[in-house]
């Protein structure tokens, strides 16, 4: 058994409208990346956590072709919510659980095990931006408004997290494994209510995606900052092969 984690798939099967191909060559036919790489790395006993921004599709009726895909990857598939996924209100989580029962688990306000371990989560957020720079590229200052409606989002992901954790906890789980989409910091941040919450309980691993490009992939935590393994796992940083985590 093992655990895999990946992000971003931003799939369009029935959008063909958003294809990813224009982001550049890493994008192209990336479909055809996922599926060959989980093919060759993950086993059919193995855990694959997905990271969010799914697919391009506004509904569910418009997601069917990619979760259908996501589906035929090996393994277990777990789906943590993405900002891009439309799809999933967090209040229809339970219900997408039970449609998608035996085939796709939704991580939201809740938990799933993987050996002594609990796989927790919640989408998150951080600020980004805009920051205003000086002449030499230093952040001199940003837009305060975004920053405060940022404030607010923090603070409702970080119920929502506690909501997992806590859930873990109650079941009799001390070690867990933290799932985020949006990065646990930002490009100012050395520490987050995220990090903070990762301490609080003892997260052995923050696993986290949504960062796009070459610019963008050194935005947030890397490596072992006090204690705790934080991972880039979005797509494109990774040329879509899935990390495995334990
Ligand atoms: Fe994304
Ligand atoms: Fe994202």
């Amino acid at each position: 058994m093992a655990l895999f984690a990946i992000g971003d798939f931003h799939l369009s099967f029935q959008t063909p409208e958003k294809s990813m191909d224009v982001f550049g060559a890493v994008w192209r036919h990336h479909e055809e990346k996922i599926k060959r790489n989980c093919e060759a790395l993950v086993g059919p006993h193995d855990t694959l956590v997905i990271t969010g921004d799914h697919s391009w599709g506004r509904k569910l009726a418009e997601c069917e072709q990619d979760l259908t895909f996501i589906e035929a990857l090996p393994g277990r598939k777990i789906l943590l919510r993405g900002n891009h996924d439309m799809f999933w209100d967090a209040k229809r989580t339970a219900s997408l659980n039970r449609r998608f029962a035996g085939k796709l688990s939704f991580l939201q306000n809740n938990f799933f095990a993987y050996e002594d371990y609990a796989l927790v989560g919640t989408k998150g957020f951080t600020f980004e931006g805009p920051f205003y720079l000086d002449g030499q590229g230093r952040v001199i200052g940003w837009d305060e408004e975004r920053e405060a409606h940022a404030k607010m989002l923090v603070e409702r992901e970080c119920t929502r997290l506690r909501r997992s954790l806590d859930a873990a906890v109650a079941a009799g789980f001390q070690k867990f494994i933290l799932f985020l989409h949006y990065p646990p910091t930002n490009i100012l941040e050395q520490k987050s209510p995220f990090t903070d919450i990762a301490e609080e309980y003892g997260a052995e691993q923050v696993i986290y995606s949504h960062c796009h490009g070459e610019e963008r992939f050194h935005d947030s935590l890397q490596g072992v900052v006090r204690g705790i393994t934080y991972r880039l796992v979005s797509g494109d940083y990774l040329d879509f092969k899935p990390v495995r985590i334990l």
